[in-house]
C-alpha cells in the first residue's frame, strides 16, 4: 500500500514509519523537519509541511491508499492554542486534504480520556475525533493509554531520575494501563488490512493497572537509578507546576497533572478481539523499552 504519514519525525510514528518500511509499504512522509529521516534516503518522499498549513503539502503526492497521523503535543501553549492549531485546526485540514486526494481510510491516533468536557488536552483530542468521524473516508481512530518504548516518557523519566530525587504525589490511586510502543504500532498497521477495523475506535491498554509510583519505579529499577522518591500532597504537585510548569524544561503543566490524576484506565479491550493484538506484560515492555534506550545510545 501506498501510505500518507504524519508525524514521522515522532516518538510514536517514527516506529510507524520503521514498521511500515518492514512491510513494504511506500510511504510519503509530510514533516515539518525532513533532517531526521535522511537517514531513509529514497525509501521515504518526504513533503516539508505543517499540519495545521494544508497549503504547504496540498499537491506534493498525496494519492494514497491510506494516511496514519501520529501528530501530537504535550503542551498547547497559551490558553491551549496551541492544541487548538494543531490537534484539531490540524487534524480538520489533514482529513479534508487526504479527501481531497482520494484516500479512502484516515487512521488518527488520539488518547485514552478524550473528553468534550475535559481539560485542553482532552477536549481537543475529542474535537479532532469528530472531525475525522463526520468525513468522507472510512476511518479509525486509537485512542491509546501510556505507550511504552525506548523513548518517551521512558527517557523523560530516566532523565528526571538522575536527579536522585523525584517525587510523587498523593495516594497512588490514580492507575494507568501502559501499552507497549510495538503494540500500538502492531494495531495501527493491522487497521490497514482489516475491514473490521473501519469506523471503529480502539481503546489501547496493557494488560497490567500499574499505580504512577510502580510506573516511576520499574524505570528506575531497569535503568539502575538510585533515587528517592519522596510522597507530597497534590496540591504541592499544582503549586509547582502552576509555578513552574511554563518552563519548557519543567517536567509537567497543570493540565499533565490533572489528566495524570484522573487515571488513564483504557473502558474496553476490542484491539484483542477484532485485531488479534495481544499487548506485551508491563514489565517486559519497560525492560525493552530501556534496553533499546541504552543500545540506541551505544550504538
Ligand atoms: N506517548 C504517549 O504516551 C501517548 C499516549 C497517548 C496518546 N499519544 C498520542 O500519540 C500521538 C503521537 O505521540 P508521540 O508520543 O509520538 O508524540 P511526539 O514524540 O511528541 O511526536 C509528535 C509528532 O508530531 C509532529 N508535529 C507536531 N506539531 C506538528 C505540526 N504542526 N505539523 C506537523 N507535524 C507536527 C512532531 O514533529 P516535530 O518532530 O517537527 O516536532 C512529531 O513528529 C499523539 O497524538 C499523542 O497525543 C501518545
Amino acid at each position: 500500500m501506498r501510505i500518507l504519514l504524519f508525524g514521522a519525525t515522532g516518538f510514536l510514528g517514527g516506529r510507524v514509519l520503521e514498521r511500515l518500511l518492514d512491510e513494504r509499504h511506500e510511504v510519503v512522509a509530510v514533516v515539518r523537519d525532513p533532517a531526521p529521516l535522511a537517514r531513509y534516503g529514497t525509501q521515504v518522499s518526504v513533503v516539508r509541511g505543517d499540519i495545521a498549513v494544508p497549503s504547504t503539502y496540498r499537491g506534493q503526492g498525496l494519492q494514497c491508499d491510506a494516511s496514519i497521523n501520529c501528530v501530537g503535543l504535550l503542551r498547547g501553549g497559551f490558553r491551549g492554542r496551541e492544541y487548538a492549531r494543531v490537534v484539531v485546526r490540524g487534524t480538520q485540514a489533514w482529513v479534508k486534504e487526504c479527501q481531497e486526494a482520494g484516500i479512502q481510510h484516515v487512521v488518527l491516533v488520539s488518547a485514552n480520556g478524550a473528553d468534550p468536557e475535559g481539560p485542553p488536552y482532552a477536549r481537543t483530542k475529542w474535537t479532532a475525533e469528530q472531525a475525522v468521524r463526520n468525513a468522507g473516508p472510512a476511518w479509525t481512530i486509537f485512542r491509546p493509554s501510556f505507550i511504552i518504548g525506548p523513548g518517551g516518557i521512558v527517557e523523560q523519566f530516566g532523565r528526571l531520575l538522575k536527579l536522585r530525587v523525584l517525587p510523587v504525589f498523593g495516594r497512588q490511586d490514580y492507575l494507568g494501563e501502559p501499552i507497549d510502543r510495538d503494540d500500538v504500532v502492531a494495531a495501527i498497521l493491522a487497521s490497514l488490512r482489516s475491514a473490521k477495523a473501519k469506523n471503529r475506535v480502539f481503546h489501547l491498554g496493557g494488560p497490567d493497572q500499574v499505580t504512577y509510583r510502580e510506573m516511576v519505579d520499574a524505570i528506575r529499577r531497569h535503568t539502575g537509578t538510585k533515587c528517592w522518591m519522596p510522597t507530597l500532597p497534590r496540591s504541592v504537585g499544582y503549586a509547582m507546576a502552576g509555578t513552574l510548569g511554563w518552563l519548557p524544561f519543567f517536567p509537567a503543566t497543570v493540565e499533565n497533572l490533572r489528566l495524570l490524576f484522573k487515571g488513564n484506565l483504557v473502558p474496553e479491550r476490542d484491539v484483542e478481539l477484532v485485531l488479534g493484538i495481544q499487548p506485551k506484560p508491563f514489565e517486559a515492555s519497560v525492560k525493552a523499552a530501556v534496553e533499546g534506550l541504552h543500545g540506541a545510545k551505544t550504538a
